[in-house]
């Protein structure tokens, strides 16, 4: 009965620590409760900033990381996406539509959100779009985010009359 009696005691530490590590760490990111933020300043009410960064570079990163390969940026002269099953959505039309947090998320985790029925999804439902956190800077991803904020769609004369057309007739 040693065994056994060692797997009781095993088991009791592991809740125990398990209980410690949500009382101290868990029970402190509940949002809005803001438990144990006074112990160190931190002001009522806190939630994360996103800070500033730099759309002009952003668009290099955009360049860079060749992110025009799925997305279509109308008003911008990337190549056009070359595999029609990788194509995610065109995201001039995203710039006034989304806050930076809704953006950073699309791109550090892509599987948050998924618009289904779009061929956006992988076989297995995750989204199509690849991870870049290993390989994309903090800066980078401030910058990008900053660029695509900046984003807006060209007024409909600015050369999209082939596009309109091709709706119209349908
Ligand atoms: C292999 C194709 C692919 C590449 C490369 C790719 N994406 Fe995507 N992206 C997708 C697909 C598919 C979606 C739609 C599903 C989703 O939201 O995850 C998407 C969604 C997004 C969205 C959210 C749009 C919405 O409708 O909410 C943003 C923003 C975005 N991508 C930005 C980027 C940026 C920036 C890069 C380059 C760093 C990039 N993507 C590279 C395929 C791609």
């Amino acid at each position: 009965m040693v065994t056994s009696r060692n797997g009781i005691v095993a088991g009791a530490v592991v809740i125990a620590l398990l209980s410690v590590w949500f009382f101290r760490f868990g029970g402190a990111q509940v949002p809005g409760q803001g438990t144990g933020h006074g112990d160190h300043g931190t002001p009522a009410g806190w939630r994360p900033t996103w800070p500033a960064g730099d759309p002009a570079r952003g668009r290099d990163v955009f360049a860079k990381y060749e992110c025009f390969s799925c997305h279509e940026v109308r008003g911008e002269p990337f190549a056009v996406p070359p595999d029609a099953g990788n194509v995610g959505p065109e995201l001039a039309a995203m710039g006034p539509a989304h806050e930076a947090e809704y953006f950073v998320e699309a791109i550090i985790n892509p599987n948050a959100v998924v618009e289904r029925g779009q061929g956006y999804e992988a076989a297995d439902g995750s989204s199509k779009m690849p991870s870049f956190n290993d390989t994309l800077t903090v800066q980078e991803l401030l910058d990008l985010v900053a660029y695509l904020r900046t984003l807006r769609p060209p007024p409909p004369s600015s050369g999209a009359v082939g596009e309109q057309g091709g709706h119209a007739i349908h």
